[in-house]
């Protein structure tokens, strides 16, 4: 929600001062640079207002789950980064992004609240490769299968959560390429498609001798499906996981396995109960929280 602070430019950039869950950051003006709370296409950094429920369960998930270094290396504002430091205990996080001025606000962002945090104008392949993290965000636009196996040589005993926008390319001949998948799926089925996703993330995670494990999959229908997986490094862990890979429902191979960890939700759920957001937003997230695989 934007503050009454007024607008500041930076290299002709309006930004405002934007306050989500407990947080406050600068982001682009969401009254000039956003449309049905995505960002519009001048906008000089993507900026999403309605990811802040994705954003927010990111915040649970760490708050019961803690880490100690965070990469967030498709980092745009810093959103995720700054709502980790001061609502979820993350001690040092890694903040990159290949937009120059994406990677002066967040400089800005993490600078105002005296954070321990590093920004770097680089591609997220080289973040990746050069740091070491508890958790990390693949924040994408598109696909994250290109970084998966970086992150999860990143994190190795850790987190890596994703985020895929591109679910349309599931139902095309791209799906094979895009996700691994021996063919597109044919009826639209979010469920399914958040099998698909895991299914390519694992078999990547694998292939550098991790066991990749889905704790929750949050699909936002149309728009983006967000996943977070635990890792746990060793050949073992991996063989483990590929033996939930399955074919269903005439595509394969897809995770069959559970997507969501219910002692974890009820964990989050219970957290709900002393974060200090708007009700209204509490209330959204609840919803989320509140199915299976989890729909908002
Ligand atoms: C969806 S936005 C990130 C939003 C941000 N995580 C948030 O929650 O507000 C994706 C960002 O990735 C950046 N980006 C695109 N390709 C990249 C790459 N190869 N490496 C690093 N950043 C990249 C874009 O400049 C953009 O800022």
């Amino acid at each position: 929600m934007r503050t009454d602070g007024g607008v500041k430019r930076v290299a002709g950039a309006e930004l405002v001062l934007y306050r989500e869950g407990s947080s406050e950051f600068y982001v682009p003006d969401p009254d000039r640079y956003c449309e049905g709370g995505l960002p519009t296409r001048d906008a000089p950094i993507a900026f999403a207002p309605n990811a802040a429920v994705n954003r927010s369960i990111l915040v649970l998930f760490h708050r019961v789950n803690r880490i100690e270094r965070f990469g967030d290396v498709f980092c745009g504002v810093g959103a995720r980064a700054v709502r980790l430091h001061l609502e979820a205990g993350v001690r040092e996080s890694v903040l990159s992004d290949v937009n120059p001025l994406a990677c002066r606000v967040a400089r800005m962002n993490v600078t105002r609240h005296g954070l321990r945090a590093r920004v770097h104008c680089l591609d997220a392949a080289i973040a990746l490769s050069s740091f070491d993290f508890d958790a990390v965000d693949l924040d994408v636009h598109g696909s994250p299968v290109p970084f998966a196996q970086a992150a999860f040589r990143g994190v190795g005993d850790g987190y890596v959560h994703l985020t895929a926008t591109d679910l349309e390319s599931l139902y095309t001949p791209a799906a094979r390429r895009k996700y691994l998948l021996d063919g597109p799926l044919r009826d639209r089925d979010p469920e399914l498609e958040a099998r698909v996703i895991v299914g390519a993330l694992v078999r990547l995670a694998a292939s550098v001798d991790v066991g990749a494990f889905p704790r929750y999959c949050l699909v936002e229908p149309g728009l983006r499906v967000r996943v977070c997986l635990e890792c746990r490094r060793g050949k073992s862990h991996a063989n483990r996981a590929l033996e939930h890979l399955r074919r269903e429902r005439g595509v394969g191979p897809v995770w069959s396995g559970p997507l969501t960890d219910e002692r974890t939700l009820s964990r989050m759920r219970r957290e709900l109960d002393r974060v200090d957001w708007r009700s209204e937003h509490v209330r959204e997230v609840r919803r989320a929280l509140g199915s299976n695989v989890l729909i908002a």
